[in-house]
């Protein structure tokens, strides 16, 4: 195992995920509650591989949005298309936190890359807590924020305006779940931050323009610490991550050429302050 950057993720070698046992398993949850994700190279990792992997942490989350592969509904297509301007997961967020419980995490697998770029990012909520200022922490205390996902996805929102609208799905769903706004992580119980700047809208008991100048020192400060790692994808790369413990960010520096990923989501369980 060899740390990705100091504070954010680690490549995990010599396990094949579609082969490992329950002792590489339990190692391997571990490795990802702990830095947030975890990398492995050279998979040989079948979509019927990425189901049997994935029902091994317990559920799998469909997503209500992406396309989904034809033969398997658990698996969704994170793909841009060639002329396409516009890529899935391409300003810094986590998955599924506008649910009341949040996918734990998502299991992404390379199938096509483009020659160069293509990169993705992840930042550490653990360390972008541990680094705020005493009085950002003190702000925090018992605050619980709304997260929704209704302006990104709804008919006329951020993603549907785009060249990637049409291939939406569930454009009339609505969705809302209220969680703390700094969370412990229900294994390790380090503290986390759990607010996001694409889901989350504003405090519980205030307004959208109450919230505002706090929610935006705290989406900032996630940044700002030495938290983050990046991730170059080859043939056989997935990378596994904690929706808890880390934001991850879609790098869109390809325009003109096709990329397609596999995504299955694992269902997670309530979050706690
Ligand atoms: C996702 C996502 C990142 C990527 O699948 O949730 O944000 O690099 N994708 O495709
Ligand atoms: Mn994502």
């Amino acid at each position: 195992m060899t740390p990705m950057a100091p504070k954010c993720g680690v490549e995990i070698f010599g396990v094949s995920l579609a082969k490992c046992s329950d002792e590489e398993m339990d190692a391997i949850k571990q490795a990802i509650y702990e830095h947030g994700v975890a990398i492995f190279r050279g998979q040989d990792f079948s979509p019927e591989s990425h189901i049997t992997f994935g029902k091994r942490w317990g559920g799998i989350d469909v997503n209500n949005y992406f396309p989904l592969t034809e033969d398997y509904d658990e698996i969704a297509v994170v793909k841009k298309d060639p002329d396409q301007q516009t890529n899935i997961g391409g300003a810094w967020h986590t998955d599924h936190s506008y649910d009341q419980i949040p996918a734990m995490g998502s299991v992404l697998v390379a199938r096509h890359l483009p020659p160069r770029g293509g990169d993705t990012m992840w930042a550490h909520m653990g360390a972008a807590y541990d680094a705020l200022p005493d009085e950002l922490k003190q702000a925090c205390e018992g605050l619980e924020a709304f997260h929704t996902a209704d302006h990104v996805y709804k008919e006329g929102g951020l993603y549907a305006q785009t060249d990637m609208g049409k291939s939406l799905r569930g454009q009339d769903m609505k969705t809302g779940a209220v969680h703390p706004v700094v969370i412990r992580h229900p294994h390790t119980g380090r503290k986390l931050l759990y607010v996001n700047s694409a889901f989350t809208i504003h405090f519980v008991g205030q307004t959208r323009e109450e919230s505002l100048p706090l929610l935006q020192k705290l989406f900032a400060a996630a940044l700002t610490s030495d938290n983050q790692c990046r991730l170059q994808w080859k043939p056989g790369t997935v990378a596994i991550w904690d929706n808890r413990t880390t934001w991850h960010n879609a790098m869109n520096d390809y325009q003109g050429h096709y990329r397609e990923m596999h995504r299955i989501t694992l269902s997670g369980e309530a979050l706690a302050a």
